[in-house]
Protein backbone atom coordinates (compact mmCIF):
# COMPACT_ATOMS: atom_id res chain seq x y z
CA UNK A 1 0.00 0.00 0.00
CA UNK A 2 1.70 3.53 -1.45
CA UNK A 3 0.82 6.33 1.08
CA UNK A 4 2.40 9.74 0.39
CA UNK A 5 2.84 11.95 3.42
CA UNK A 6 2.80 15.52 2.37
CA UNK A 7 4.00 18.37 5.30
CA UNK A 8 3.11 22.09 4.09
CA UNK A 9 4.32 25.73 4.37
CA UNK A 10 7.02 25.91 7.60
CA UNK A 11 6.48 22.47 8.94
CA UNK A 12 10.49 22.43 8.06
CA UNK A 13 11.08 24.93 10.43
CA UNK A 14 9.58 22.66 13.22
CA UNK A 15 12.30 22.72 15.96
CA UNK A 16 12.37 26.41 16.20
CA UNK A 17 8.53 26.79 16.16
CA UNK A 18 6.56 27.16 19.71
CA UNK A 19 7.10 24.18 21.64
CA UNK A 20 3.88 24.83 22.90
CA UNK A 21 1.80 23.97 20.29
CA UNK A 22 4.37 22.06 18.46
CA UNK A 23 6.62 19.77 20.70
CA UNK A 24 9.24 20.99 19.71
CA UNK A 25 10.53 17.96 17.73
CA UNK A 26 12.58 18.42 13.98
CA UNK A 27 11.12 17.43 10.89
CA UNK A 28 13.79 14.95 9.94
CA UNK A 29 12.71 13.68 13.62
CA UNK A 30 8.94 13.27 12.53
CA UNK A 31 9.85 11.91 9.23
CA UNK A 32 11.61 9.04 10.85
CA UNK A 33 9.04 8.59 13.61
CA UNK A 34 7.01 8.46 10.25
CA UNK A 35 9.31 5.89 8.27
CA UNK A 36 9.23 3.79 11.57
CA UNK A 37 5.69 3.81 11.98
CA UNK A 38 5.08 2.51 7.89
CA UNK A 39 7.56 -0.23 8.61
CA UNK A 40 5.49 -2.10 11.11
CA UNK A 41 2.49 -0.97 9.38
CA UNK A 42 4.06 -2.37 6.38
CA UNK A 43 2.97 0.55 4.52
CA UNK A 44 5.32 2.07 1.68
CA UNK A 45 5.42 5.08 2.81
CA UNK A 46 7.11 8.70 1.10
CA UNK A 47 7.59 11.91 2.83
CA UNK A 48 7.95 15.41 1.43
CA UNK A 49 8.26 18.68 2.79
CA UNK A 50 7.97 22.11 0.77
CA UNK A 51 7.48 26.18 1.34
CA UNK A 52 5.79 26.09 -2.26
CA UNK A 53 2.21 26.14 -2.99
CA UNK A 54 2.90 25.07 -6.62
CA UNK A 55 5.00 22.74 -5.69
CA UNK A 56 2.79 20.82 -3.09
CA UNK A 57 0.15 20.84 -5.72
CA UNK A 58 2.29 19.20 -8.31
CA UNK A 59 3.09 16.78 -5.92
CA UNK A 60 -1.10 16.30 -5.70
CA UNK A 61 -1.32 16.02 -9.35
CA UNK A 62 1.46 13.48 -9.08
CA UNK A 63 0.03 11.33 -6.76
CA UNK A 64 -3.63 10.93 -8.81
CA UNK A 65 -3.65 7.11 -9.93
CA UNK A 66 0.15 6.58 -7.88
CA UNK A 67 -0.72 6.39 -4.52
CA UNK A 68 -3.25 4.25 -2.72
CA UNK A 69 -3.89 6.89 0.10
CA UNK A 70 -2.30 10.43 1.29
CA UNK A 71 -1.50 12.03 4.67
CA UNK A 72 -1.26 16.18 4.33
CA UNK A 73 -0.43 18.60 6.94
CA UNK A 74 -0.59 21.50 5.20
CA UNK A 75 0.35 23.72 7.42
CA UNK A 76 -1.52 27.42 7.60
CA UNK A 77 -2.38 26.82 3.98
CA UNK A 78 -4.90 24.33 5.69
CA UNK A 79 -6.65 27.67 6.35
CA UNK A 80 -6.88 29.60 2.84
CA UNK A 81 -5.55 27.93 0.18
CA UNK A 82 -8.40 26.89 -1.77
CA UNK A 83 -5.94 26.11 -4.89
CA UNK A 84 -4.82 22.82 -2.51
CA UNK A 85 -8.35 21.65 -1.89
CA UNK A 86 -9.03 22.03 -5.41
CA UNK A 87 -5.92 20.00 -6.09
CA UNK A 88 -6.52 16.98 -3.69
CA UNK A 89 -10.17 16.71 -4.96
CA UNK A 90 -9.43 14.69 -7.90
CA UNK A 91 -7.73 11.83 -5.86
CA UNK A 92 -9.25 8.87 -5.75
CA UNK A 93 -7.26 7.18 -3.09
CA UNK A 94 -8.42 8.83 0.55
CA UNK A 95 -6.82 11.46 2.08
CA UNK A 96 -6.28 12.08 5.96
CA UNK A 97 -5.43 15.44 7.45
CA UNK A 98 -2.72 15.73 10.25
CA UNK A 99 -2.21 18.65 12.65
CA UNK A 100 0.41 18.36 15.11
CA UNK A 101 -1.67 21.09 17.31
CA UNK A 102 -4.85 21.22 18.15
CA UNK A 103 -6.17 23.70 15.89
CA UNK A 104 -9.80 23.48 16.57
CA UNK A 105 -9.28 25.24 19.60
CA UNK A 106 -6.62 27.76 18.90
CA UNK A 107 -7.02 31.09 16.99
CA UNK A 108 -10.59 31.70 15.46
CA UNK A 109 -8.76 31.68 11.90
CA UNK A 110 -7.01 28.21 12.69
CA UNK A 111 -10.44 26.93 12.66
CA UNK A 112 -11.59 26.66 8.82
CA UNK A 113 -9.80 24.07 6.65
CA UNK A 114 -11.00 24.11 3.68
CA UNK A 115 -9.59 20.49 3.19
CA UNK A 116 -12.67 19.45 5.32
CA UNK A 117 -15.17 18.34 3.30
CA UNK A 118 -12.92 16.11 0.90
CA UNK A 119 -10.74 14.44 3.45
CA UNK A 120 -11.92 10.60 5.08
CA UNK A 121 -10.21 11.92 8.85
CA UNK A 122 -8.81 14.39 10.85
CA UNK A 123 -6.05 13.70 13.73
CA UNK A 124 -5.37 17.59 14.74
CA UNK A 125 -3.76 17.81 18.27
CA UNK A 126 -2.19 14.60 19.26
CA UNK A 127 1.18 15.65 18.07
CA UNK A 128 3.10 13.18 15.98
CA UNK A 129 0.93 10.28 17.17
CA UNK A 130 -1.41 11.83 14.63
CA UNK A 131 0.73 10.71 11.96
CA UNK A 132 0.56 7.13 13.05
CA UNK A 133 -2.97 7.60 13.83
CA UNK A 134 -3.33 8.55 9.88
CA UNK A 135 -1.25 5.72 8.71
CA UNK A 136 -3.49 3.38 11.29
CA UNK A 137 -6.91 4.45 9.69
CA UNK A 138 -5.71 4.22 5.98
CA UNK A 139 -3.94 0.78 6.59
CA UNK A 140 -7.75 0.00 8.34
CA UNK A 141 -9.43 1.50 5.53
CA UNK A 142 -8.32 0.52 2.49
C1 LIG B 1 -0.26 23.13 11.88
C2 LIG B 1 -1.34 24.12 12.36
C3 LIG B 1 -1.42 25.32 11.45
O1 LIG B 1 -2.41 26.23 11.92
C4 LIG B 1 -0.08 26.04 11.43
O2 LIG B 1 -0.15 27.14 10.54
C5 LIG B 1 1.06 25.14 11.13
C6 LIG B 1 1.08 23.81 11.72
C7 LIG B 1 -0.11 21.97 12.87
O3 LIG B 1 0.47 20.96 12.48
O4 LIG B 1 -0.53 22.08 14.03
O5 LIG B 1 2.00 25.53 10.46
O6 LIG B 1 -0.68 22.61 10.64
Amino acid sequence: MRILVLNGVNLNVLGSRDPAQYGGISLAELESRIYDWARQLELTVHCRQTNSEAEFIHWCHDAYDAVDGMVVNPGAWTHYAWSIRDALEPLRAPIVEVHLSNVDAREEWRRLSVLADIVAARFVGHGPDGYRMALEYLKEHR
